[in-house]
């Protein structure tokens, strides 16, 4: 894989000299703090002292983590942030622009002649890359040019951004990993006052003035590219103003798609982690998975985590040749869960106590999928943190095939997504209403019943799997083709337009009490269960992943769909002219007015409070039974 792009593409090269003048100039670099006080500072003292935990974390390189002051911690929301592009140049970067489509030129799959990447050839590359960057804290908007000029002493930049989330930050990929060691080399822990700092370094830094700009003196002038996603009454401008309700689709789906720069935070942000993870586990891997990565992740979207110890197995069988064999000795606990449950905590506890910008952290062991939850300030990313869920991370594979095979796919689920929280039937709130997981499903299973139908069968990427494909995850037969480029591409040409319309139809009028949706055959079956809603989990096919849906949310979107449909119908009908400054197709889908409008729906408001209350109740239910 490249490393670095020729020089011509780098954002900023090296041969701008750095004099010892500059070097000792104005700027500092501090490890990220993380302040205690004398009392926590007596408890942590112990764990200081872990001689394995330092060791380990100097062995990786791997810094003292550091965090915001511990007050800060008690700041439960956080911000999304506002990202300020500067310049960005570089490989991946590249390719996924390749890949994404402008706004109102989506094509069917048959067109787009481009190779694809594997999922694991992504993940490797933004994994790579995302170890050749830094994030760096600035207390102050810096000159770009004197910023850029003083880290390059490290090494070639290959690329960098700023944002803003609870402050400005710089994240600045190198072209060499070495250029980030020689950064973390010259960077000193900080040492203030009345608070202590935990000594812990990463590659979340801090950026000092030694001498703070003078009053009065002008703020530098960075160039902003705010990547946050429209407001309501922007987007629904803009949504008028389209041409189409085509373009309409793909207006939706470009202001609210993850941007390059969101994405590379999505994986540094999981590499620091698993940096932390590291001084447990020196080999295992922080991987994100879901929609961070799935193709249908929104800005604002969670990300979800995923610890893999497998790397670990890996290299050990690699080891164990000859007649001799040598295992390590370890605890034994009585079940894996158990052994999930006790990783994460330690986990949940290092986050806490070191991690250096993860705050309202979470440990959720006893739920079905033990977790742990943070915020990471610097990012402003809620993160979901899991291990020995290799099937989730499977799914998402799965579904980052279906995502890129045919153009049309994300954004149709983009819309249906946007669609549903419009209309509250989704929440963040976890509850008895669909998840965007059971959304995203629905709608491939509606594009494999099309005629011809645009995305395969799981059973049909199954019978194109080669050997190297297989997979079996706990007795589950998770195989299935991962090579994009081996899979023929649909014949169907349907609009974005028709597609929608026909999603709403096909499920207003789905037999939801007697059928069960199965994307690996691609077709209706009979309901195995009492479920309202029956999605067939597609690796584990005894599970229902909608199982949490009660009747009266199902209702609610079926009663949405049908009237959705209906007014796409009058459209149609009344053949309007777009653009038009009246809410038209899409726009006029999103108007809270179509579920206010029925009188069948006037008791709605009281079902949601009900479900909500509900959900409360478990929530509390289930925090009271979490470590
Ligand atoms: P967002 O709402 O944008 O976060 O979508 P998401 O796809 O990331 O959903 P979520 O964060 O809830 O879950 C993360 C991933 O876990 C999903 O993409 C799936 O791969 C997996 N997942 C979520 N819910 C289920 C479920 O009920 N069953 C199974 N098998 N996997 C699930
Ligand atoms: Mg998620």
């Amino acid at each position: 894989m490249q490393m670095c792009v020729p020089p011509q593409t780098c954002s900023f090269r090296p041969q701008i000299r750095v004099t010892s003048e500059e070097r000792s100039s104005n700027l500092t670099l501090e490890a990220s703090r993380c302040f205690v006080s004398a009392r926590v500072r007596r408890k942590l003292l112990p764990f200081w002292l872990g001689a394995r935990l330092t060791s380990t974390m100097a062995v990786r390189g791997v810094g003292l983590l550091t965090g915001l002051p511990l007050r800060a911690q008690t700041r439960t929301r956080i911000r999304c942030p506002a990202f300020i592009r500067l310049r960005c140049a570089g490989t991946v970067a590249a390719d996924l622009r390749r890949e994404e489509q402008p706004s109102g030129s989506v094509e069917t799959g048959s067109k787009d002649k481009t190779p694809k990447k594997t999922f694991p050839e992504v993940q490797n590359e933004r994994r790579e890359q995302a170890q050749r960057t830094v994030l760096i804290h600035c207390q102050n908007k810096v000159s770009e040019r004197k910023f850029l000029k003083y880290l390059s002493q490290h090494g070639r930049i290959h690329s960098h951004f700023f944002y803003e989330s609870f402050g400005f930050y710089a994240v600045v990929e190198f072209c060499q990993k070495d250029s980030v060691d020689s950064l973390l080399k010259g960077t000193q822990t900080p040492a203030n006052g009345t608070e202590a700092a935990i000594p812990f370094r990463s590659r979340f830094l801090s950026l000092k003035l030694r001498s703070p700009p003078s009053q009065g003196s002008e703020q530098p002038q960075v160039l902003l590219n705010n990547q946050l996603p429209p407001s309501n009454r922007k987007l629904s401008e803009l949504l008028c103003a389209a041409k189409s309700i085509d373009d309409q689709l793909n207006t939706l789906l470009k202001e609210f798609q993850l941007t390059e720069e969101n994405t590379r935070l999505r994986y540094l942000t999981s590499s620091l982690i698993e940096d932390i993870a590291a001084a447990y586990f020196p080999d295992c891997r922080v991987k994100p998975f879901g929609s961070s990565v799935n193709t249908f992740g929104k800005l604002g979207c969670d990300l979800d985590m995923f610890l893999d110890l497998d790397e670990t197995k890996k290299l050990d069988i690699q080891k164990n040749k000859g007649n001799f064999l040598i295992e390590f000795q370890v605890k034994n606990v009585a079940s894996e869960r158990m052994a999930t449950q006790k990783i994460l905590s330690v986990l949940g506890e290092c986050l806490d106590h070191f991690g250096p910008g993860c705050v309202s952290v979470q440990k959720i062991l006893h739920a079905r999928c033990p977790l742990v939850r943070f915020s990471h300030q610097a990012s402003g990313f809620q993160c979901d943190l899991t291990t020995n869920n290799r099937i989730a991370m499977k799914s998402s594979e799965l579904l980052y095939i279906y995502g890129t095979l045919d153009a049309r796919v994300r954004a149709l689920v983009c819309s249906v997504r946007y669609w549903a929280r419009a209309h509250s039937l989704t929440s963040s709130i976890p509850g008895a209403w669909i998840t965007n997981f059971s959304l995203t499903v629905m709608v491939i299973f509606f594009l494999q019943r099309r005629s011809p139908p645009i995305l395969p069968t799981l059973d049909t990427l199954m019978t194109l799997a080669d050997e190297e494909d297989e997979c079996v995850i706990e007795g589950n037969n998770c195989t299935f083709i991962r090579d994009l480029n081996k899979i023929k591409p649909s014949e169907n040409t349907e609009s974005l337009e028709v597609l929608l319309k026909e999603f709403f139809e096909y499920f207003g009028n789905f037999a939801f009490s007697k059928n069960s949706i199965n994307i690996r055959q691609g077709r209706e079956q009979n309901k195995p269960d009492s479920s309202p809603l029956h999605i067939q989990n597609p690796f584990e096919t005894s599970l229902n992943i909608s199982k949490n849906v009660n009747q009266s949310q199902l209702q609610r979107f079926v009663e949405l769909a049908r009237e959705s449909a209906w007014v796409l119908q009058q459209e149609e009908a009344a053949a309007p002219c777009p653009p038009s400054k009246q809410p038209w197709g899409l726009a006029a889908l999103l108007l809270p007015s179509i579920a206010q409008n029925k009188k069948v729906q006037k008791k709605l408001p009281s079902e949601r409070i009900k479900s909500l209350l509900e959900s409360v109740k478990n929530n509390i239910a289930q925090s009271a039974t979490h470590t």
